[in-house]
């Protein structure tokens, strides 16, 4: 009995250790993603058929609730290539990919056992629209973000501004007389989270719609140990109230340098969605200076295409796609393996630091002009090389009073045209040693 009894305390222990084994820290947890400079965001629904405002077009009563969802009938996937959307992404540089599984609308792109609001049950492609996803991007190595609306505008138990019909019958809920609505709202969105979960084992999730209830609706700190337990390295994103890993901003890119890990989330024309009568499409040369000015501040770009209903991607942006995808392999090696670069007041443009410290990238946006300056740089500089040609460039150090550790400037020759790239000119400037940088108010020369 006593050796029972000890075996038993034993097997305790033993399990005990191996859960605690598997618990990682928000920094482990979040390192990828740090490193992963571009994700793209894939807006894929219904929406796409009449190239409507995702969801909020019934929001806004633009469209019926009915009319809304007889899109389903057009939504047929039929050219569907995830493979292929994979080795896109992988080849313009992107790390991870973060699709739309369910929208505001309530729609699920997966075979959802909580509600027949799903595209196997209610369009032409009858399938699951979310696993080929995951094992394509599986397969490229990308990681696999997946999107989920914490709101839903079409549940019974989820009150809208809108009129919508009863919708009851798409929600099959036995035996929950005795839940308040609210209960079994909860018990709903729960549910088809464990069921992402448990299928898919995403890497992050990316919450939205967080704001139309608090955080204690949402049992937002329980949903986030729920999430860690059945996935102990997933990330979250910010849209669950405060209980996020990393801070999403949309469509505005950041003025200041945002705290913390974070990403910012745009897209390449106004909509999110394949919205074929919206033609402002960013120029290239923003998507690339946006990309630049979101690494060179430590965050990640997420960049959104909007998919047709058939499941391909429009011409605007795959060309959009890949031209940053060239950019940024001429540029990989200050892309990858760098982080936020300096803070303002050394150089009039966006830059980078290698990890180590002893490179610091410029990039520059326009073709420069007599010379290039970079302030307040204590290190004996050992090179400076145009990326992407074999261009050295001349330097001096200008000014300044390097015995009492004022530096002065480095007044830097201009590439040659030639080397001017088109979008986005990154120099390499390599130090002798760690960065020491210069951040005072300059004072009087004390000996000269
Ligand atoms: C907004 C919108 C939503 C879109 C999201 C992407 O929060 O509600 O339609 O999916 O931004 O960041």
């Amino acid at each position: 009995m006593k050796d029972l009894k000890t075996i038993l305390i034993m097997l305790f222990l033993f399990s005990y250790q191996i859960n605690a084994q598997e618990e990682f820290t928000t920094e482990e947890r979040l390192e990828w993603f740090q490193d992963a400079k571009l994700g793209i965001f894939i807006h894929w629904g219904y929406y796409g058929v009449k190239g409507i405002g995702e969801s909020w077009s019934m929001y806004h009563k633009r469209i019926s609730y009915e009319d809304y969802m007889s899109q389903g009938k057009e939504f047929t996937a039929d050219k569907y290539n995830p493979e292929a959307w994979a080795k896109l992404f992988k080849k313009v540089g992107a790390r991870y990919a973060v699709l739309t599984t369910k929208h505001h609308d309530g729609i699920a792109l997966w075979d959802t056992k909580y509600s027949k609001l799903n595209v196997k049950e209610k369009t032409p492609t009858k399938r699951d629209l979310v696993k080929p996803y995951v094992t394509a991007l599986r397969n490229e190595g990308l990681k696999v973000g997946l999107y989920y609306s914490l709101c839903d505008w079409s549940h019974p138990d989820y009150n809208v501004v809108f009129p919508r019909p009863n919708t009851q019958k798409d929600y099959p809920q036995k035996n929950q007389k005795f839940l308040s609505p609210w209960q079994r709202f909860v018990k709903f969105y729960q549910g088809q989270l464990k069921e992402l979960s448990d299928n898919f084992k995403p890497d992050l999730y990316w919450f939205d719609g967080d704001w139309e209830k608090s955080s204690e609706q949402w049992r937002a700190e329980s949903l986030k140990d729920s999430l860690l337990a059945w996935n102990p390295s997933v990330i979250v994103n910010s849209r669950l109230k405060t209980h996020g890993d990393y801070s999403t901003p949309e469509q505005g890119i950041p003025v200041i340098r945002p705290q913390g890990v974070w990403e910012f989330c745009m897209t390449m024309n106004d909509n999110w969605g394949y919205y074929p009568t919206d033609t402002n499409y960013k120029p290239i040369a923003q998507i690339v200076r946006t990309f630049v000015e979101v690494i060179a501040s430590g965050g990640n770009l997420l960049l959104n295409i909007g998919p047709k209903p058939d499941g391909t991607i429009a011409e605007e942006q795959v060309e959009r796609l890949e031209a940053l995808g060239e950019w940024i392999k001429k540029h990989e090696t200050a892309v990858f393996n760098s982080k936020a670069g300096l803070p303002y007041g050394h150089f009039y443009g966006p830059t980078l630091l290698s990890k180590d410290e002893s490179k610091i990238y410029l990039c520059l946006f326009d073709a420069p002009k007599n010379y290039i300056s970079l302030k307040g740089i204590q290190n004996k500089v050992k090179s400076i090389k145009v990326l992407g040609s074999n261009q050295e460039l001349n330097f001096l150090r200008n000014g300044g009073a390097a015995w009492n550790n004022i530096p002065g400037i480095l007044r830097i020759e201009t590439p040659n045209v030639e080397n001017v790239d088109t979008y986005v000119t990154v120099l390499e400037v390599e130090l002798e040693d760690a960065l020491k940088l210069y951040r005072g108010h300059g004072n009087a020369v004390e000996l000269n």
